[in-house]
This record gives C-alpha cells, sequence and structure tokens, in this order.
C-alpha cells in the first residue's frame, strides 16, 4: 500500500514539475490545511534537501514565517563545524519572535554548526530611514554579504493573509486587491501570473537578486495556498517546490 502511495507521490510530482513549468517537485502525504502535524513533515523534508544541496561554503539566505520555523526545528543538529554561513533574506521584525527571520537564521546555522548574520531592520521603511541605516557599518555587511547568498530558502503565503497579518494600511490592502495580488514571498507581493504588485520598504534581497541565486527552494504547503504557490513558481524555472499533497492536487485541478 504504502509503495503505491509512494508511487502516486512520484507521478504528482513529475506532473506538478510539468505543469508549474519548474526543475524540482518534492511532495509529501497530506493536507496542512486538516492536519497541522504535515508541517513538520514539510519540515523535514525540506531540511534533508538543503543537507543535500549544501556546498562548502553556502551562504543562506531563509525567510520567516511558521513553515521556515519548521524547517529549522526540524534539522537535525550536525556536530561537525562547518564553513556555512545563515542569513535573514529581508528586514521586518514583525510577527513573533519564533517566526522572525533573524531568529530561524541563528537557529538553522547552530543545527548546521555554521555561522550566521542578523539584520536587525523593522519593514515599512521611508526612502530617508532606509539611507541612515544602510550607512551604519553593520547593516552594510550583512547587505554585502546578502548579495552572494547562493541558497535561498523562503516560505510562501497568500497576499490578503501577509496583509493582514503585517496590518497593512487600508490604502496598501485595496491597491493589492485591485490589482489581485494572490501571493507573498520576501515581502513582494504578485498576481497570479507572477507579475510583481507592490513590495514592502525594507534592506533584504530584491527581485532580481532573487533571479541570480543558484539554488532557491520555495516551500509552502496546504490546499488553501494553492493560487500563491502558481504564482511564485512563475517567478524563476529554475526553482525547487517543497510541498504537501492537498496543494498539489489543488493546482493540478485548477492550473
Ligand atoms: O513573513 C515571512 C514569510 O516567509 C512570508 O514571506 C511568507 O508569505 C510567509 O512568511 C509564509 O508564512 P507561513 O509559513 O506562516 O504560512
Amino acid at each position: 500500500e504504502q509503495i503505491h502511495r509512494f508511487k502516486g507521490l512520484n507521478y504528482l510530482e513529475k506532473s506538478l514539475e510539468k505543469e508549474l513549468n519548474i526543475r524540482k517537485v518534492i511532495i509529501v502525504p497530506g493536507n496542512s490545511d486538516e492536519d497541522e502535524l504535515i508541517l513538520k513533515d514539510i519540515g523535514k523534508a525540506t531540511s534533508n534537501y538543503i543537507v543535500d544541496k549544501l556546498e562548502k561554503n553556502s551562504i543562506i539566505g531563509i525567510t520567516g514565517g511558521t513553515t521556515m520555523a519548521q524547517v529549522a526545528e526540524e534539522m537535525p543538529v550536525y556536530k561537525k563545524k562547518s564553513d556555512l554561513l545563515v542569513l535573514p533574506a529581508r528586514g521586518g521584525l514583525g510577527e513573533n519572535v519564533e517566526t522572525q527571520a533573524n531568529n530561524i537564521a541563528a537557529k538553522l546555522a547552530q543545527k548546521l554548526c555554521g555561522n550566521y548574520k542578523l539584520l536587525h531592520v523593522p519593514d515599512n521603511l521611508s526612502e530617508e530611514a532606509m539611507e541612515a541605516l544602510l550607512s551604519v557599518k553593520e547593516i552594510k555587511e550583512v547587505v554585502d554579504i546578502m548579495r552572494n547568498i547562493n541558497m535561498l530558502v523562503f516560505g510562501i503565503g497568500r497576499a490578503d493573509i501577509m496583509a493582514s497579518r503585517r496590518h497593512f494600511s487600508d490604502d496598501v490592502v485595496k491597491h493589492l486587491c485591485e490589482n489581485r495580488a494572490v501571493a507573498e514571498s520576501f515581502g513582494h507581493y504578485f498576481n497570479t501570473k507572477g507579475k510583481i504588485i507592490w513590495e514592502t520598504n525594507t534592506i533584504g534581497i530584491s527581485l532580481s537578486d532573487f533571479k541570480n541565486i543558484k539554488t532557491i527552494i520555495g516551500v509552502a504547503s496546504g490546499e488553501n495556498k494553492a493560487e500563491a504557490i502558481i504564482s511564485i513558481c512563475r517567478l524563476k524555472e529554475d526553482m525547487t517546490l517543497i510541498t504537501d499533497e492537498g496543494a498539489a492536487k489543488k493546482i493540478l485541478n485548477i492550473v
């Protein structure tokens, strides 16, 4: 029965790669919308994949959110000191401490026995504040390293949910709605076609940085994220998506 199920998931993965036109899809069984424990499996699958793709001097960028928190949580502890570096991919200190990118980056680095850098920068900065922060030595240093990120592990959210989680003003919500934003990743909001609609004003990787990163791993589960996943997969063909059966089946029905 298990082998049959495995074969079925394999088939789903191949179909999804074709449908979304991306390099690789990994699917874990179940639907995290119905069973929260599936997120743990997503965390495990992602941490295995990260370890598989690590190179000697990997510089890993990671975002925040509950999915990324599970990735750090499920990463096994390695004892051999490594030169790898983990940093948060983008500023933004909102949300709970447990799901902040800084915290997740530090935890992941510790588990991998590597190093980390933090970025203490809030979301929604004015142009002046941004300039001032960029002239701070410690921040400038992180920003420079960020340009060399060669592995990005990031969460994918629904635009509407992320807008309310981040307490956006009515004007911004209206703009996102009118332009049919469906997805959010690394502070950028996109419509179903993957066209950028809006971005939060903070320090961190930009869309053009994203397109140049060698190893891109997007992670999102639950059928409610189907549309958001479709949108983000339009950004780059050469990416890996780690998702669950719930999202995969929903996508294959609606693409
Ligand atoms: O806020 C960080 C972030 O990675 C967002 O870019 C993304 O939309 C969201 O978290 C995903 O959150 P969750 O994994 O909790 O659904």
